[in-house]
């Protein structure tokens, strides 16, 4: 869709909006030239896509058409809570397929579990709509493969939900390591304690709760019965739906570790420590214990996860230390501090000191950044490609840890392990019929 599409169904679709769009009180400039309005539709509403649909609206010039969720008890409260906040009035679907068929759409936001991602977001760009889709980009490699193929073939903008790329606070730190202020980058070390990653307390099936479409939700995976544990929020600790902090948390921060020396390929070796440390049974396939190495040409990546843990090095409970020859950056989301080493024949130090420790935001930039990113037809800041390597830096120690393989290697061109039969049957989801992964 080049520029003058984008206006084109940007003017018909504003025409059938209404007045409630311009009086909502939030999410809209009064006077905003019709051109310029994005019409998003949301997809997946409980909990971050919900966010991301709220920082859309927040940009100003953004009309949400409609929201889809295969809960209604969810999709209600939600399409309400847009109603009071924004003065929008989206219309309703549980079925995607259906929604996709509004031509008024221009982008469509993807917040659901992340088994879903790859066929709603190929649906959506053979659809004609960008797509801002959630991190990790998709649950499997081979779809990964697949969105990054579409975003091409459709030509579509798509904008992966790592939204670290947008923040002050990693900018900085790669503008730090680019401009040479720590010398030569020699390691990235990285770690992710969250309580939350060891699941919940075991519970038993029960009945699908009223409302719901499980046979919707679950979709591509295979058939279980319902459990609490499987679904909202806690669906993340089971391989059918997601993979653990590993990809939850990996993709956010390997990312940025990839970022400050522009790596953009797949790794090639990756090796492997997980285990299951907790004291406790808990409702989760996922491991709690990670400890992964990545070495790259000039430089290795160290990943250390354990969950059920609040706290980690330099008091943070999650952070990256990029170490140089004269000083090592620390930083999270909120805080970015430089250590600078000290040089004994020329008593000084190797660096300037930094730090700012006040918290900034990330997702309404990365959010702007789409916006204008599916304006302009320009790449935004984290494209499939970005979104692929990072999700496979995730998802290759996790087949590592579950075939028990310590060591694997990874041929990216033919798409293939080479050392390991049983991981190369992990590489690809088999989806449940008659749901089918989209060749290309
Ligand atoms: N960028 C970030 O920092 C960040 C933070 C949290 C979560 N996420 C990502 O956001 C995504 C959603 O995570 P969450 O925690 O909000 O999950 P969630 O379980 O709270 O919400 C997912 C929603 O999707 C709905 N859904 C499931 N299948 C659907 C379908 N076929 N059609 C329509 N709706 C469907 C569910 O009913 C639910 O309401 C995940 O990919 C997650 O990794 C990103």
């Amino acid at each position: 869709m080049n520029r003058r599409k984008f206006i084109s169904q940007a003017t018909v679709s504003t025409a059938g909006i209404g007045m409630a769009t311009v009086l909502s009180p939030k999410g809209w400039i009064a006077g905003t030239a019709p051109s310029d309005t994005l019409n998003v539709a949301l997809i997946g509403c409980n909990s971050m896509g919900f966010g991301d649909l709220q920082n859309h609206l927040d940009a100003g010039g953004v009309n949400c058409l409609s929201m889809c969720d295969v809960d209604e008890n969810v999709l209600n409260k939600r399409a309400a809570e847009i109603g009071t906040g924004y003065g929008q009035h989206p219309k309703l679907f549980k079925d995607f397929r259906k929604m996709l068929e509004m031509k008024e759409i221009d982008a469509v936001i993807i917040g659901t579990p992340d088994h879903w991602h790859c066929l709603i977001a190929v649906n959506s760009m053979g659809a004609g709509k960008d797509v801002y889709v959630e991190k990790p980009m998709a649950n499997s490699i081979g779809e990964c493969n697949v969105m990054v193929k579409a975003a091409k073939r459709f030509n579509r903008i798509v904008q992966v939900g790592q939204q670290q790329r947008s923040g002050f606070i990693f900018q900085k730190a790669m503008e730090l390591i680019k401009s040479g202020k720590i010398g030569n980058l020699r390691k990235v070390n990285i770690w992710a304690n969250f309580d939350y990653g060891v699941g919940e307390s075991i519970v038993p099936d029960e009945p699908v709760p009223a409302g719901v479409d499980y046979d919707m939700w679950l979709g591509p995976a295979p058939v279980r019965p319902f459990n609490r544990n499987r679904f909202h929020g806690s669906w993340r600790h089971f391989w059918d739906y997601g993979g653990g902090l590993m990809t939850d948390w990996g993709v956010h921060l390997l990312d940025i570790g990839l970022w400050a020396k522009d790596v953009v390929s797949a790794p090639d070796r990756v090796l492997t420590y997980a285990a299951n440390t907790f004291h406790e049974k808990r409702s989760r396939e996922t491991f709690d214990s990670m400890t992964v190495t990545y070495p790259k040409a000039d430089f290795v990546i160290n990943w250390d996860m354990t969950a059920g843990l609040q706290q980690g090095p330099y008091d943070m409970s999650y952070g990256i230390a990029f170490i140089g020859d004269n000083a090592t950056i620390v930083a999270n989301r909120s805080k970015i501090n430089v250590y600078p080493e000290w040089d004994e024949e020329q008593k000084k130090l190797r660096a300037e000191k930094y730090a700012f420790t006040e918290g900034t935001e990330s997702h309404k930039i990365h959010a702007r950044n789409f916006i204008e990113c599916v304006k302009s037809r320009q790449q935004p800041a984290c494209p499939p490609e970005i979104g692929r390597v990072a999700a496979l830096h995730a998802h290759i120690p996790n087949i590592a840890a579950r075939v028990g393989e310590p060591v694997l290697l990874w041929d990216d061109a033919n798409n293939r392990f080479t050392n390991s039969a049983a991981a190369n049957e992990l590489v690809t989801p088999i989806y449940r019929k008659p749901w089918e992964l989209p060749a290309f």
